[in-house]
């Protein structure tokens, strides 16, 4: 049972029909936002309470809310589908709101209850359907849950006061070029996680931390940047917002596991059994660059990728570092990639059969 219900009192709309049906036909990434947003406040006193549908708009924050200090906050990122018969679905949320829940954890904040991160999707999705893109291209509405400590306190301790957000923005490919072989920096000045960090949680400073080696990455002419791990910068973690994957010319699909570094990713575990089930072996384990380089070099490693919710799945087709470059397969977009994307969005989208129920219906 789930004791919040985010009603909506408010449900006059902020865009007209025209100028909504405009953002739709190009909506970019992350540029756009709908009419309304979901809300709930946390206090140690009351636990989750003022659950509501408001419309989308400023907040107000205390100067001295915890969050502008120390950075205890954390989010989510999903995507709503419009299928063919006009239905709205999203995809495996349980998985969202439990990772939430963990990077809550980890953040010192309150858990949001399974339930109560799905109604809050649930109703935000319903108030703002006629934001969800028509089922042309691969536009989604993609969501984006989100908490942070609300106290006015300056001490260094957990807050006493948190509010959860979700809000919601129609998008179109996550990287500018589209769907296209992305070129990754290697850094070795900068890393993104280390042993016992916020790495496998999915907080805003994990992505603070990464910005300034994407624009060393974009010094070098890449799209992306990929960090190895803080320790000994062997191992490959994960890009910005990404994971990673290598395939096999003996049909094996490789991703580094899970340290504690790397974000849980749902696309990444989902891929991992599509994968499987087409006869690749999935291998989790830590992937050594320069061994990944040398496998590219003798062809051994025959298509490399990045995933995530905004990126779907996106080909890479080039690695460079401070030594040089080195190619992946002919540098363009692996067939085995392509596949595994349009098999996954294949299933967002209700084209292809959901075996295994990973599809949510809203709406
Ligand atoms: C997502 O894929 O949803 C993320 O939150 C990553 C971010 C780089 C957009």
């Amino acid at each position: 049972m789930s004791a919040l219900t985010f009603p909506q009192s408010d449900t006059s709309r902020r865009i007209g029909d025209a100028e909504r049906a405009a953002i739709l036909a190009d909506p970019g990434f992350g540029t756009h936002f709908t009419d309304f947003m979901a809300h709930a406040r946390w206090s140690e006193a009351s636990g989750w309470s003022e659950d509501e549908i408001v419309p989308f708009g400023p907040i107000t924050l205390s100067p001295a809310s915890a969050v502008l200090h120390y950075g205890q906050e954390i989010f989510e990122g999903m995507k709503a589908f419009r299928h063919d018969d006009g239905s709205v679905w999203t995809f495996r949320p349980e998985q969202n709101a439990r990772r939430m829940q963990r990077s809550a954890a980890r953040l010192a904040l309150p858990e949001l209850p399974v339930e109560d991160f799905l109604a809050s999707i649930t109703a935000l999705v319903r108030a703002d359907e006629p934001w969800v893109p028509a089922p042309t291209g691969e536009t989604s509405l993609y969501l984006r849950p989100f908490m942070y400590a609300s106290e006015p306190f300056l001490g260094v301790r957990a807050s006493h006061a948190v509010d959860y957000l979700v809000i919601a923005s129609p998008a179109g490919a996550y990287f500018p070029r589209g769907v296209q072989p992305l070129v990754v920096w290697v850094t070795d000045a900068f890393a993104r996680a280390g042993a016992g960090g916020t790495g496998s949680a999915k907080c805003g400073g994990n992505y603070a931390s990464s910005l300034l080696a994407k624009y060393e990455a974009g010094e070098q002419g890449a799209d992306e940047v990929m960090f190895l791990d803080s320790e000994t910068h062997t191992f490959i973690d994960e890009l910005s917002g990404m994971n990673v994957f290598a395939i096999t010319e003996d049909q094996r699909i490789l991703t580094p596991q899970l340290t504690g570094s790397i974000l849980e990713g749902v696309t990444r575990a989902s891929i991992l059994q599509l994968a499987e089930d087409r006869g690749l072996t999935p291998v989790e384990e830590r992937l050594a660059y320069d061994r990944v380089c040398e496998d590219l070099r003798a062809g051994r490693i025959t298509e490399m990728f990045a995933c995530g919710t905004a990126a779907v799945i996106n080909p890479i087709g080039e690695f460079r570092d401070r030594h040089g470059s080195v190619r992946v397969g002919d540098g363009g977009s692996g067939e085995t990639t392509l596949s595994l994307r349009e098999e996954l969005t294949g299933i967002q989208y209700g084209r292809l059969e959901d075996r295994y129920g990973w599809m949510t219906r809203l709406v």
